[in-house]
């Protein structure tokens, strides 16, 4: 069995299976077994398989074709330029949490940043957001916390893998309740955050893909999906530096209703920044 085979024989099952992108997908997971790169696809079509090689890579496909996501089966996404380990125990990281990073860049470079600027990544999964904004901000002080202490394994992991584990510390907890009691009312520069915010009610529109297999935990947030903003508003609010900015990621309809919420607290939204597809995503939110 050649490359180009095993390429048109996997693409064939997915197609079947009705998973968009059938050959780039095959690709991918062609890729992720072999350890080599697309251009070498491209350009060794006709180097053979082992056989117990393609038998490992049929399974894949088959995996891919029952519906879980690509990035579990190989174990990695990208994000913001870095490789990020995932697994289902960990929401696969999305291209539109980048505009946070974004964000915290852009504000830091408008203003003067404390020496050892404080930031708080609420609900950090793999650690995406954090580990990126401590190997962006080589001097910052980070904190992640999460529910789930599973996801915060993925996320130990991924500081580890980038070399920014000394600068973070992962606590495990409800929102902002592993901060108790440590002096940090008014003293965080940033919080960063993408909470789960999927209505519950509206979980049989999800992707299949997503619905089954990302934790249920990072996705839903109540009925309406906004309950999580509700709390994490009142206790940013308090720990936030005076003049400190939340910047938090939205589901494509809440801006109205979150941004509502905002106004009956001490926080003013300053920028909405949308999605590539244009629909808000990403509030920067400051203490007033
Ligand atoms: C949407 S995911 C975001 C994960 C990661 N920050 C990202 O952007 O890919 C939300 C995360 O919040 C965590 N979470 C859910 N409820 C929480 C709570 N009450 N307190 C702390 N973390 C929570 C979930 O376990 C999950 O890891």
């Amino acid at each position: 069995m050649t490359i180009a085979e095993a390429i048109a024989e996997g693409a064939r099952r997915l197609h079947n299976a009705s998973v968009p992108e059938e050959r780039r997908t095959a690709g991918v997971l062609l890729c992720h077994l072999l350890g080599v790169d697309r251009t070498h696809l491209l350009t060794r079509s006709d180097e053979e398989i082992e056989p117990s090689r393609y038998e490992q890579y049929i399974e894949f496909v088959e995996r891919r074709a029952s519906g879980e996501p690509v990035q579990y089966i190989t174990g990695h996404q990208e994000f913001y330029g870095r490789d990020f380990a995932v697994t289902p125990d960990a929401l696969i990281p999305r291209p539109e949490t980048e505009f946070i990073i974004e964000r915290v860049i852009a504000l830091s470079a408008l203003r003067p940043v404390a020496s050892v600027p404080l930031i708080v990544d609420i609900g950090t999964g793999s650690g995406c957001i954090a580990v990126t904004l401590a190997a962006e901000f080589p001097a910052a002080r980070v904190i992640a916390t999460d529910i789930s202490s599973a996801a915060l394994n993925v996320a130990r992991a991924n500081a580890e893998r980038h070399s920014v584990s000394s600068r973070i510390e992962f606590l495990e907890g409800d929102l902002f309740e592993p901060l108790a009691g440590r002096g940090l009312e008014g003293a965080i520069d940033f919080i960063a955050t993408n909470p789960p915010y999927v209505p519950s009610e509206d979980q049989y529109v999800l992707q299949r893909e997503v619905r089954e297999w990302e934790p249920q935990v990072a996705l839903f947030g109540g009925p309406k999906g906004l309950d999580i903003y509700r709390l994490l508003l009142a206790d940013a609010q308090n720990y936030l530096k005076p003049d400190g900015f939340l910047v938090c990621e939205i589901g494509y309809t809440q801006l109205d209703r979150v941004t509502e919420m905002i106004n009956e607290t001490g926080l003013e939204v300053v920028e909405v920044t949308s999605d590539l597809q244009g629909f808000p995503r990403t509030l920067t939110i400051r203490k007033l």
